[in-house]
């Protein structure tokens, strides 16, 4: 999640969540009247929306379009953060409107499928959503909601534990978004990809990913945006791992951005009742859809 992070400087604004349309965004970065915009710009063939719930890897696609598009030389992505090169649709910089940026106009969002563009559901544009299991994404999202100075701080995991599940926190209900995007799917140029596909190969995935954006990369250019994808070299890239967003909005004294980036760490917080309430509710909201997940490091290697 983020901001157009670098654009934030002085007094920290009050952060605090609020509901537009039933949707949890933060004031303080977010505003109605600028996610209200959001459907009715006219949308180009060549944008390209990346999608996801909170914590479900954002970054990385940010990462891995950057290099897609200079074809995996690392070095033309330095003068610019990945942030401001891929920046939020919901953290529009009025200096930088959408409807007059260069093509591609290539975004993350957040955002439920009900606030995004009508353009993309007549198969203009393309979307990328991408799902991370929601129980890894749970646990991230309570060490972020640590260190991200607009959120607020939980007394504990458990406490946390229960606001995810009642879908009070940024980005409202995991079930919901997933399902509402995935259900709308053969209205759009869509690509579904999960963060566990990323891990267990992520070649590959650069490979669906360049495919579906119509780019063609050689093998050794292919190489070169998976090398510079991959979490160490993302860690140590300061335009790729957020250390430069300023402290009024993440205080880095306690945590990075790119903070474990494994399948499984939700074995480490959830104790067994936990677990077997997640369960009950995954089966009863993801009965109608059929996704299925990565739920830990034993199920990526392959025999
Ligand atoms: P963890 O907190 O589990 O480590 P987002 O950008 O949507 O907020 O997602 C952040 C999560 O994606 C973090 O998860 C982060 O470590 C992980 N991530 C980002 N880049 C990654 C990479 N190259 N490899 C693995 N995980 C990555």
């Amino acid at each position: 999640m983020a901001e157009d992070l670098n654009q934030s400087g002085g007094e920290a604004p009050e952060f605090k969540l609020f509901a537009h349309q039933g949707f949890n965004l933060i004031s303080g970065i977010h505003s109605s009247e600028v996610v209200d915009k959001i459907q009715n710009f006219e949308i180009r063939d060549s944008d390209v929306f990346v999608i996801t719930y909170p914590k479900s890897g954002t970054i990385w696609l940010q990462q891995i379009l950057s290099l897609i598009e200079v074809k995996g030389d690392v070095t033309a992505t330095s003068d610019e953060q990945n942030s401001e090169r891929i920046p939020w649709m919901e953290l529009m910089n009025p200096e930088k409107p959408f409807e007059s940026a260069p093509s591609p106009r290539i975004r993350v969002s957040h955002l439920a499928y009900k606030f995004m563009p009508v353009g993309l559901k007549q198969k203009k544009g393309k979307v990328i959503y991408v799902a991370r299991n929601p129980k890894d994404v749970l646990v991230s999202y309570y060490h972020f909601h640590k260190y991200a100075n607009m959120l607020e701080t939980p007394k504990d995991f458990d406490e946390f534990f229960e606001k995810f599940m009642e879908g009070n926190v940024f980005g409202s209900c995991w079930f919901e978004h997933v399902k509402a995007w995935y259900s709308h799917k053969d209205e759009m140029n869509f690509l579904y990809i999960t963060y566990e596909e990323m891990i267990k190969d992520l070649r590959s995935v650069v490979e669906r990913i360049t495919s579906f954006l119509g780019k063609n990369l050689t093998s050794q250019q292919l190489n070169d945006v998976v090398e510079h994808s991959i979490f160490k070299n993302m860690k140590n890239n300061p335009q790729a791992n957020y250390e430069q967003v300023p402290a009024i909005l993440l205080n880095h004294q306690v945590g990075a951005f790119l903070r474990k980036g494994i399948v499984g760490d939700w074995k480490n917080c959830f104790t067994v009742a936990q677990n077997e309430r997640f369960d009950k509710v995954y089966q009863q909201r993801m009965k109608d859809i059929p996704l299925s997940f990565i739920w830990d490091m034993s199920n990526l290697i392959t025999p």
